[in-house]
C-alpha cells in the first residue's frame, strides 16, 4: 500500500510503498477514507516533538473496516469508524476512572518479539500514535477506533478523530465551561475554531476568538465567535480584558507557543482556568505572575479534550447532522496523499482550517 513516511526532521514526507500486517487477535484493518493533516503531525516533522524513523505521521482519520482479528466482536467488515489516538486498555486505574484519554497501557500495541503491524522490505516502519493514517490502511487495536453511522460522510468524520475532540472536548470535558460564561480562544486552526464552536454550544456569553490571520477571524465568526481579536494589533491581553470587563472566566491555547500560553493565563478573571491544548515545544517552560494564585487563577493542560470517544464521537457526529457542529467550513482543501508536503506549507501560513486527504479507492 502507499503511505506517506517521514525519514528525517525538516525533510518533506515521502509516498512511498510499503507492507501491513494481517490482524492480530484484537486487531482492526481498516481502509482509510480521509485523514485530516493536524499541527501536531508538523510538530514532529519539525523536530519539536522527538518521533522515530521511519515512520507514517498521521492520526485524524474515517475509514471501513476490512478485516478483523479472531477475537474482536465490536465490528465487522463494512463498518464505518473513526479512528482515534486514544486507545484504551480499559482496566488500568486511568480507564477505570473515566480518564481514557490518559491510558498510557502498552499492551495495546505490538510487542519488539511481535512482526510490526508496518514494515517495507522486512525492516520495521513505526507507526504513529497507533493509527499512522497517513497511508491507504490502518492496522489498529480495537479500542483505538469507534463504530459510526454511516449516513456521516466520512471526511467530515475524520476530523472528529482529532481536532474536533480535542477543542470540543477541552471545553466540554477539561474546562466544563458552563452557560453564560465568557470564553477567549487563542488560534483559530482545527483545534481553536471546535474549541470556538464548542464554547457557543456549551452557552457561553461571550466567545473571543484570537488570530494573526484576518480570514481565519472571519471563519471564527461562523463557528460562534462574537468578537475577534487580530493579535497583530495591540496587546491581546488589554483586549480581552476591555471585551469582558476584567478577564475571562475560560480561556484556550490552540497554537502551542509559550508566549501565548502565558497569555492564556493573563486574561483570565479571578477565579478563571486557562487550558493549554497546543503541544508547547519539548523543553520550552511558561512562565506565570505568581501573585495571580491568590485570585485562584488555574492553568491546567488537555490531551485529546480529556475524551471518552466511543460515547463522545457519535454524539459530535448527531450534532453536526443537527447543524449545531460546523464540520463544512473546517474543510479548506480535499487533496491526494501525494500534496501532503504542500499541505504542511499551507498550515504554515496560518490560512487553512484544515486540508483532508481523500483516499479514492
Ligand atoms: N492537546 C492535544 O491533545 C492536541 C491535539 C491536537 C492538536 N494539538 C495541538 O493544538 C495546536 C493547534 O493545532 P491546529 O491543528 O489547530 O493548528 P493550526 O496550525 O491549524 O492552527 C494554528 C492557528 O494559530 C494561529 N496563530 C499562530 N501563531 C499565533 C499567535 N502568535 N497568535 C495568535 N494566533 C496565532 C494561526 O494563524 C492558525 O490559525 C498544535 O500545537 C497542535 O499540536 C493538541
Ligand atoms: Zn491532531
Ligand atoms: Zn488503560
Amino acid at each position: 500500500m502507499k503511505a506517506a513516511i517521514f525519514r528525517e526532521v525538516g525533510q518533506p514526507l515521502e509516498i512511498e510503498e510499503i507492507q501491513i500486517s494481517k490482524p492480530g487477535p484484537r486487531e482492526v484493518l481498516v481502509r482509510t477514507a480521509a485523514a485530516g493533516v493536524c499541527h501536531s503531525d508538523l510538530h514532529f516533522i519539525e523536530g519539536l516533538y522527538p518521533g522515530q524513523s521511519p515512520m507514517v505521521l498521521g492520526h485524524e482519520s474515517a475509514g471501513v473496516v476490512e478485516m478483523v482479528g479472531s477475537d474482536v466482536t465490536y465490528v465487522k467488515p463494512g463498518d464505518h469508524v473513526i479512528t482515534c489516538l486514544s486507545v484504551f486498555c480499559g482496566h488500568c486505574e486511568d480507564c477505570l476512572t473515566g480518564h481514557m484519554s490518559l491510558c498510557a497501557s502498552s499492551e495495546t500495541r505490538r510487542t519488539h518479539e511481535e512482526e510490526p503491524r508496518l514494515s517495507q522490505e522486512n525492516k520495521i516502519v513505526h507507526q504513529f500514535a497507533n493509527l499512522s493514517s497517513f497511508a491507504e490502511q490502518m492496522l489498529i487495536h480495537e479500542h483505538a477506533l469507534v463504530k459510526i453511522r454511516e449516513d456521516m460522510p466520512l471526511d467530515r468524520a475524520a476530523l472528529i478523530g482529532c481536532g474536533v475532540t480535542t477543542g470540543v472536548g477541552a471545553v466540554f470535558h477539561t474546562a466544563a465551561v458552563e452557560p453564560g460564561s465568557t470564553v477567549a480562544v487563542i488560534g483559530c486552526g482545527g483545534v481553536g475554531l471546535s474549541a470556538i464552536n464548542g464554547a457557543a454550544m456549551a452557552g457561553a456569553s461571550k466567545v473571543i476568538a484570537i488570530d494573526m490571520v484576518d480570514s481565519k477571524l472571519e471563519m471564527a465568526k461562523d463557528f460562534g465567535a462574537t468578537h475577534v481579536v487580530n493579535g497583530n494589533n495591540g496587546d491581546v491581553v488589554e483586549q480581552v480584558r476591555e471585551l469582558t470587563g476584567g478577564g475571562v472566566h475560560y480561556s484556550f491555547e490552540a497554537i502551542g507557543l509559550k508566549a501565548t500560553a502565558e497569555q492564556s493565563f493573563s486574561m483570565l478573571r479571578p477565579g478563571g482556568a486557562a487550558t493549554v491544548i497546543g503541544m508547547i515545544p519539548v523543553g520550552v517552560k511558561i512562565e506565570l505572575m505568581g501573585a495571580a494564585f491568590l485570585q485562584e487563577k488555574k492553568i491546567q493542560g488537555s490531551m485529546m479534550g480529556s475524551n471518552r470517544f466511543r460515547v463522545d464521537m457519535p454524539r459530535f457526529i448527531d450534532f453536526y447532522l443537527q447543524g449545531k457542529l460546523h464540520l463544512d467550513q473546517m474543510i479548506s482543501k480535499r487533496i491526494g496523499l501525494e500534496d501532503i508536503n504542500e499541505a504542511f506549507a499551507d498550515m504554515k501560513t496560518g490560512t487553512v482550517a484544515r486540508s483532508v486527504i481523500m483516499f479514492d479507492h
